[in-house]
């Protein structure tokens, strides 16, 4: 059912497929159930179908906008779940939403089509279960176009961007992380796959029961352990990628450096991770970052795994596979770029950090989009 429902996500994308959904009557509103072709769907949803990891979510066109409500299913985050709303691309708000129905505060509305976008902020209490969308009468509801640029992030608290709801501070999580603002400026599509105190090795750590180099390959985050309706993972089909990523960022090591991986062991087990990302991804440029380090008050810097992601980037080369390249972070966040109580980024940490990738990937060679083409 759930790969029936994608697919037909998928095939969306070619709008001449299927036809625009009119209001059936004027007095009546548009209703869109979960497996209506027009909603676009990216990350990583089971089959209920709900959200798991910070920036799963759904995107929509919508003609003649003046309302939405989402039905949320049993299986959403209680009491809440903090949704990311952006429309027409302009800034992300949060809107708290719970099981039953909730009727979403639109801003920057225009006439025409309208491109909302709404993701889940949070690495934990990130659970949207989605049975039905209802939008005013009149409105129109259109395929959306997603970009050709598309970046796909693999991390851990760094990339996740951790939120105030969780005790720590960036407010909008995810959505004000440098992953999501780098994908913005570039007008390309973007997923996180970032689990905040995951080690890449498969190892216990900070309540993970798994690292990321057995998560990423799973439909749920590591927060399934502690959950009682769904305390199990599926196998990731990555054929539901949507879009398919162009680009593929890491930034890991953090957590494995914290319990004590050996950085032999490190080494080894990044080759493994990127020969297994090799097999589903096989042509995409990879950046591989070097930590940027813990700052400290007194303004020195700790680093991890020094000369290590050198060697991993080096021995793709000699295995013939030129397309990874080494992003070097070093010096990148200073000490009055991170909250002082857990030394993370904050709002304006994610930003610099966001800008200095973008130039970074300006200089390797990539261009941001002219337009998004959902909203030429
Ligand atoms: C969402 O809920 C969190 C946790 O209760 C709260 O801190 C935050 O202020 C709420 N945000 C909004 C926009 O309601
Ligand atoms: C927009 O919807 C309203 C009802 O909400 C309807 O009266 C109006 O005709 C619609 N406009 C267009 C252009 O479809
Ligand atoms: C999830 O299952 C594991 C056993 O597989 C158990 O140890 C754990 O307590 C369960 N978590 C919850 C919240 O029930
Ligand atoms: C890692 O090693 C340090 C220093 O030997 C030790 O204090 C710490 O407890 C170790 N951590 C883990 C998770 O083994
Ligand atoms: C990374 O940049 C720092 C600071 O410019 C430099 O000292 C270091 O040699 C660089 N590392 C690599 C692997 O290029």
């Amino acid at each position: 059912m759930l790969w029936k429902f994608f697919s037909g996500a998928l095939l969306g994308l070619s709008a001449s497929l299927f036809n625009a959904v009119p209001a059936v009557a004027w007095a009546d509103d548009v209703t869109l159930f979960y497996d209506n072709p027009l909603i676009f769907y990216h990350g990583r949803w089971d089959a209920s179908p709900g959200t798991w990891w910070a920036s799963s979510g759904f995107n929509l066109v919508v003609d003649n906008l003046s309302s939405l409500t989402l039905n949320l299913g049993p299986h959403t985050t209680s009491p809440l779940v903090s949704l990311g709303v952006s429309v027409n691309y302009n800034a992300v708000y949060t809107f708290n939403a719970s099981a039953g129905s909730n009727t979403i505060p639109l801003s920057n509305v225009q006439a025409g089509p309208n491109v909302v976008r709404i993701n889940v902020e949070g690495w934990q209490n990130n659970r949207m279960n989605l049975e039905s969308i209802v939008i005013n009468p009149g409105a129109v509801v259109l395929p959306y176009i997603p970009s050709p640029l598309a970046f796909q992030y693999i991390g851990d608290s760094l990339s996740a961007g951790v939120g105030e709801y969780q005790g720590q501070y960036v407010p909008e999580g995810v959505d004000q992380a440098w992953p999501l603002l780098t994908s913005q400026y570039f007008k390309a599509e973007g997923t996180v796959n970032a689990q905040p105190g995951a080690a890449l090795a498969d190892i216990y750590a900070w309540g993970n029961v798994h690292g990321v180099s057995y998560q990423f390959f799973r439909t749920e985050d590591t927060g399934f352990y502690s959950t009682t309706d769904h305390n199990y993972t599926t196998p990731w089909n990555f054929a539901l990628d949507n879009p398919k990523p162009t680009h593929l960022v890491i930034h890991i090591g953090a957590n494995d450096a914290s319990q004590n991986v050996s950085q032999a062991l490190f080494i080894q087990t990044y080759m493994d991770f990127m020969t297994h990302l090799r097999t589903i991804y096989a042509y995409q440029p990879i950046f591989v970052f070097t930590p940027w380090g813990w700052p400290a008050a007194d303004g020195s810097i700790s680093y991890y795994y020094p000369g290590a992601y050198q060697t991993v980037v080096d021995q793709r080369h000699a295995l013939g596979d030129e397309n990874v390249f080494l992003v070097n972070t070093t010096g990148w966040v200073s000490w009055e770029d991170v909250y002082p109580t857990n030394q993370h980024p904050n709002v304006e940490g994610h930003q610099k950090i966001a800008g200095l990738f973008e130039a970074w990937l300006e200089n390797w060679g990539l261009r941001a989009l002219p337009f998004w083409p959902s909203l030429p």
